[in-house]
């Protein structure tokens, strides 16, 4: 089974910003964590970030018939790509969004996600352990 790991904008920035919202561990330590767990389940497990819209879209397209799961936390763009849930929907990959904060516990135009209607399942405010859940969930979903 090879998963997709997606981080947004910013996202490389973990660590440095806003620590007492997003922690002090950094885009290298989730990278590590990451690799650690699918090393630990049996999966492969690809990993890319950008900050830009269009690069997000080419990497979900570039899933297509060689990718089992995509997890995603698309940073800001959640809150308005329909470019990015455009691109979920055509390659119908089994996806599960992720945010490291509580997106619903925060300014109210972070409760909107348009990357939510393409996405199986979304998990909110766990820290970085929630890319870890996601891997679980897709994985426990292909063994069936
Ligand atoms: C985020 C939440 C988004 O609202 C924000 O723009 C991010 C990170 C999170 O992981 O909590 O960049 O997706």
């Amino acid at each position: 089974m090879k998963l997709l790991v997606i981080n947004g904008p910013n996202l490389n920035m973990l660590g440095i910003r806003e620590p007492g919202i997003y922690g002090r561990e950094t885009y290298a330590d989730l990278c590590r964590k990451i690799r650690e767990h699918a090393e630990e389940k049996g999966v492969e497990v690809e990993l890319f970030q950008s900050n830009h819209e269009g690069d997000l879209v080419d990497a979900i397209q570039g899933a297509f018939g060689n990718t089992d799961g995509i997890v995603i936390n698309p940073g800001a763009y959640t809150h308005t790509s329909v470019a990015i849930l455009d691109a979920l929907k055509a390659v119908s990959i089994p996806a599960i969004e992720v945010h490291i904060s509580d997106v619903d516990a925060r300014e109210p135009f972070r409760r909107i996600s348009y990357v939510r209607l393409a996405c199986r399942q979304t998990i909110s405010g766990h820290g970085t352990d929630g890319y870890l859940e996601a891997m679980d969930a897709l994985i426990g979903e292909e063994k069936g």
